[in-house]
């Protein structure tokens, strides 16, 4: 067991895809988990159901992260309701994609609200509250391959999860001092629903550069959070670690 000590992590965007992921493999490892949604209150219910089942406490929380207002009152709510709070997983985000001359100041706004914006509303109120509890605590940012390398069609996402990095790096030197450790898992292509939106015609082009000739599953990126988010890596911060089967060298 990685956690023993009942440690509480807040995952948002926690309905589906790697979010469910993370927040049932945090549980499997002994954390309490606060499952934050957007849209998805059923889907939430059943993640907190099975983790309740592991013997792990569960809250549910409807939380949109580019809402700045609901991120401080949710982080504050649920740390209170659970004691404590020793892991944030930003995991909320979306795609809008469209080339630059198509690319209208709606989508670009609305991506860099949640994916960024999102991202730093939530670490903000984490670490006054983790600073309040005075246990330290560890922040995992999920940033993105396209956020290193770039891809056409999506500046937008490109921007937003680059930024996630630049954050979690400056924020690492930041709070070090309170003993709170900040990292980025930047995936490649993983199987999720945001993933399939983008078509299995474009996702079938891109195999051949996989060097493991396959698409990454959610859990193989949740195991990379939770190992963040854990005493495994006590002596790593300020760092990304790419989940991609090789593809990129970043
Ligand atoms: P998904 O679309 O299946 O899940 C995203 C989750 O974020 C959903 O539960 C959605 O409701 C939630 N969300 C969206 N906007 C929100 C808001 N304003 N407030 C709160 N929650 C909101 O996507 P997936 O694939 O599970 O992605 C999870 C994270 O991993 C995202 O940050 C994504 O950018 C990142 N990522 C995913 C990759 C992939 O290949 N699937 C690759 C690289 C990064």
């Amino acid at each position: 067991m990685l956690f023993e000590n009942n440690e509480v992590a807040l995952v948002t965007g926690a309905s589906r895809g790697i979010g469910k992921s993370i927040a049932l493999e945090l549980a499997k490892n002994g954390a309490d988990v606060i499952l934050t949604y957007n849209g998805r209150e059923s889907e939430s219910n059943k993640v907190a159901e099975e983790i309740i089942k592991m013997n792990r406490r569960a809250l549910v929380y409807k939380c949109n992260v580019a809402n700045e207002e609901e991120v401080t009152k949710v982080i504050k709510s649920a740390a209170k309701e659970m004691g404590r709070l020793d892991i944030l997983v930003n995991n909320a985000g979306i795609v809008q994609d469209g080339y630059i001359g198509m690319m209208s100041n709606e989508k670009w706004e609305n991506v860099i609200q949640t994916n960024l914006n999102g991202c730093f509303y939530c670490c903000r109120q984490a670490v006054k509250t983790m600073i309040k509890f005075g246990n330290g605590g560890a922040i995992v940012n999920l940033s993105s391959t396209s956020g290193i390398v770039g891809q056409a069609g999506q500046v937008n996402y490109c921007a937003s999860k680059g930024a996630i990095i630049s954050l979690t790096k400056s924020l690492s030197k930041e709070v070090v001092k309170y003993n709170i450790r900040v990292n980025a898992v930047a995936p490649g292509f993983i199987m999720t629903d945001m993933t399939k939106a983008t078509g299995m015609e474009i996702i079938n082009k891109y195999i051949p550069h996989i060097p493991m000739g396959r698409i990454g599953l959610p859990e193989e990126v949740a195991k990379t959070v939770v190992f963040f988010a854990s005493s495994n890596s006590s002596y790593i911060t300020g760092k990304v670690l790419t989940v991609d089967g090789g593809m990129i060298n970043g």
